[in-house]
């Protein structure tokens, strides 16, 4: 007799699939890829664990485990990713949102004003995630987004629209602060980014599932990793207003020389922040 594809049986083939192909903490990715193709969360599971499988179900999972046996990252199989308090989707071609980046966010808006309206230029938005959050988590800040590459900007346009934020949130594309009008300059309130930052001898060095799959015009920061920041620092001196804050990621190891070009260019009370797991993360300057 053919035993039965249930949704505990898929789970431990695919648990072992991904072991042998050398996955990082397989069972997790099973969970996640189940979870996903049977449209529902990864404890649901466990409520109808003797659940068979559709034939529909079981060739969606064929395709995605498979892709997660190269070490594809599961959120460009799922096509979605958390990050702080709302769900967005992503896709190859466009950086996955980190966790380390969740602090940049509430840095920034622990140190803004919550009650006055608030210009803030998103440089580097990727999938938009700094923008959305910033915009949904204080209804007075308006955004504009830009991104150089044109797929990161049309995910990110899906996400403003889907998240219900295009009031607030404008995408732009382009170099740095170059789709901006040019009445904003000494206007703005918060320059916040994730730029490009990866030491360019480091990047070799990373995982496979990002140096192989993720967009290198997304992590390469040049030589010392500080190539995109040099550029921000003195457009983003000009766009602030009196008073607005600078708020920036960068390297662990490109934190000192960061605050360095940050106090040169006349910021102040320049500081570093820590991200989770304590590397030095994010620079936070002001304006004065
Ligand atoms: C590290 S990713 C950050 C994405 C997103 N903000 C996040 O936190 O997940 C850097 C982004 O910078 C974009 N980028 C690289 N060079 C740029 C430039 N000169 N001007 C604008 N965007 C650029 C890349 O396309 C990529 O989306």
């Amino acid at each position: 007799m053919t035993e039965v594809w249930t949704t505990r049986r898929i789970l431990e083939w695919i648990e072992g699939y991904l072991s042998e192909k050398g996955i990082d903490n397989p069972r997790l990715s099973a969970q996640w890829l189940v979870a996903d193709a049977l449209g529902c969360s990864r404890i649901d599971l466990y409520a109808d664990i003797d659940r068979p499988l559709s034939e529909s179900e079981r060739e969606v999972l064929r395709e995605s485990t498979k892709r997660r046996g190269t070490g594809e990252p599961l959120q460009y199989i799922t096509g979605t990713c958390d990050f702080r308090f709302l769900s967005y989707f992503i896709e190859p071609g466009v950086l996955i949102p980190r966790p380390e980046t969740e602090v940049l966010v509430s840095e920034a808006l622990a140190a803004l004003p919550k009650d006055e309206e608030i210009l803030a230029l998103d440089l580097c938005t990727g999938s938009g995630n700094i923008a959305c959050s910033l915009a949904s988590e204080n209804p007075l800040i308006h955004v504009f987004a830009t991104d150089l590459s044109p797929e990161a900007c049309a995910l990110a346009q899906r996400n403003v629209d889907h998240l219900g934020l295009s009031e607030q949130v404008l995408v732009m594309q382009g170099d740095l602060g170059s789709p901006l009008p040019d009445d904003i300059y000494g206007k703005v309130g918060l320059v916040i980014s994730n730029p490009p930052y990866i030491p360019s001898n480091v990047l070799s060095g990373l995982d496979a599932e990002v140096k192989d799959f993720e967009p290198s015009l997304a992590l390469d920061g040049g030589p010392d990793g500080l190539e995109v920041f040099r550029r921000i620092v003195p457009f983003a001196h000009d766009a602030l207003r009196t008073g607005g804050l600078f708020a920036c990621e960068l390297h662990e190891g490109c934190l000192d020389a960061a605050a360095e070009i940050a106090q040169k260019a006349g910021f102040t009370g320049v500081r570093i922040v820590e991200d989770l797991v304590q590397k030095p993360r994010v620079l936070i300057a002001q304006k004065s």
